[in-house]
């Protein structure tokens, strides 16, 4: 490698965290200590997220969104709290996580398997279970560059039903999807299933599902489509007026970016995130021998007509 390539590639490994790179944070939230139960491991790739370690070197620059990734014991939980000033996503990578969201002293739940995604809105109180026989993983998104600390209103502290995020026996609802009660109808807006979301097929020989974006979830600054590039596809190198991010969920993702008139590449594989600041030229193809897919995540422009070009 010429000595004047060597700095345009470390620029491009300064914007992506590799999964096997990190480490999870056992004491990422000081709300938890001393509470066995509320133990959970987050891994930090952009931005902080709800934890105060704001200062993480290792973590990458947020600018209207954070990315992170739990990692819940068996039979630990997350205490119901809300958010003062941003929306929060969960998006379920391994395994099956109980959520909840409370309207008074009344909760609603459900499952999300992979690939399934949560939205809570500001001001909503909700946490989250691990009710299964095995750990599971998800990733966190919060719609803000630092976000308020959560607000708690069921934390073990406060109510003896902490871990049904604070409802009474006989106060907990599975979520109907079909029911007229208004609380059921809200909590179905909010939510996401992989296997119900419709494909789009886009000229450029890639196939996506929009998750937060027109016809799915509303937030204020970002949003989410998932990428199913099949091998040997890619687009043309393209720019945008603001930040995007790729998480990598399955196979291998090849992203590139023009410096000075060169071409930089790496490779991701899953659970690998790039950041691509506002304004920096990119693009991804698919060099692998499988069909990948990741979750495109984006900083909101309104103004923005982003058409993807075959290479
Ligand atoms: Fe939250």
């Amino acid at each position: 490698m010429s000595s004047s390539s060597a700095p345009q590639t470390s620029s491009v490994a300064r914007f992506i965290g590799r999964h096997l790179d990190k480490q999870f944070d056992w004491h990422a939230f000081p709300r938890s200590a001393g509470y066995p139960a509320l133990q959970r491991g987050q891994m930090r790739y952009i931005g902080a997220g709800g934890s105060p370690k704001v200062d993480d070197p290792n973590t990458l620059p947020p600018e209207h969104f954070t990315l992170s990734m739990i990692h819940l014991p068996v039979d630990h939980y997350g205490a119901s709290h809300y958010h003062d000033d941003c929306e929060e996503i969960f998006l379920m990578l391994d395994g099956k996580v109980t959520v909840g969201m409370a309207w008074g002293d009344e909760v609603i739940e459900t499952f999300l398997g992979p690939k399934d995604m949560i939205l809570l809105p500001i001001g909503r109180p909700h946490g989250y279970r691990n009710d299964t026989a095995e750990s599971v993983r998800f990733s966190v998104m919060v719609g803000s560059k630092q976000p308020n600390m959560p607000i708690y209103v069921a934390h073990p502290s406060q109510s003896e039903y902490g871990a049904t995020f604070g409802a009474a026996p006989g106060k907990t609802l599975k979520h109907s999807p079909n029911s007229d009660d208004p609380r059921h109808r809200e909590f179905s807006s909010y939510l996401c299933r992989y296997s119900q979301q419709p494909v789009k097929l886009h000229p450029a020989g890639f196939a996506s599902r929009t998750y937060v974006g027109e016809g799915a979830l509303k937030a204020s600054n970002f949003r989410e489509d998932l990428i199913h590039l099949p091998r040997g596809v890619g687009v043309k190198t393209y720019c945008r007026p603001v930040e995007d991010a790729y998480l990598v969920l399955e196979g291998v993702v090849t992203v590139g970016w023009e410096l000075d008139g060169k071409v930089v590449e790496s490779r991701l594989g899953p659970k690998d995130v790039i950041l691509n600041p506002a304004g920096q030229p990119h693009y991804f193809r698919n060099e692998g021998l499988e069909d990948a897919q990741f979750m495109l995540v984006a900083g909101n422009d309104p103004t923005e007509q982003l058409r993807f070009e075959a290479r």
